[in-house]
């Protein structure tokens, strides 16, 4: 047996969307069966240490999802080694993440909705929106989520 398969989420502030890809896969992947390391964090530093965004924790929990535990982090230089999967919300984030990355890491990075079967690839921010932003962020997220999963199984 080999070392579990990781998954790193990234956005922006790393307290709304790509916790809520974290709380979303944990509970898929639990659910599936899979044993794997995930995590999530934000490529700008402003709200370090914080929990999760209120709005996006209680449309979560409405959805069953836990938040416990979830502080942010900005994305940090061994994640690029450490992680199997680097997976960005929106292309400000993938290139963002590609401009970080050493060379040899870089195929790791890609857009986490190339794994749902949607035309438009970014997960839109929902952080200055209303609450339909916030239910749309987790409409994509348990799709891509599904698809990585598969993905996972197969591979
Ligand atoms: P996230 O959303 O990238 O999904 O966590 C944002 C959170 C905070 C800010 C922007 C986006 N901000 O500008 O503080």
């Amino acid at each position: 047996m080999g070392q579990s398969t990781s998954v790193l989420f990234v956005c922006l502030g790393n307290i709304c969307r790509s916790p809520t890809a974290e709380a979303v896969f944990k509970q898929k992947a639990a659910d599936a069966g899979l044993k794997l390391v995930i995590d999530s964090a934000g490529t700008h530093g402003y709200h370090i240490g914080k929990a999760p965004d209120k709005r996006s924790q209680a449309a979560g929990v409405a959805r069953g999802y836990s938040f416990k535990g979830l502080k942010c982090r900005r994305v940090d230089e061994s994640d690029f080694e450490k992680f199997d999967y680097i997976l960005a919300m929106d292309d400000s984030n993938l290139s963002n993440l590609r401009g970080m990355s050493p060379s040899q890491y870089q195929d790791k990075i890609k857009l986490f909705l190339d794994f749902a079967s949607v035309e438009d690839k970014e997960v839109p921010d929902p952080y200055y929106g209303g609450k339909r932003g916030f239910e749309l962020v987790l409409d994509l997220i348990e799709e891509a989520s599904d698809g990585l999963i598969t993905h996972i199984q197969q591979s």
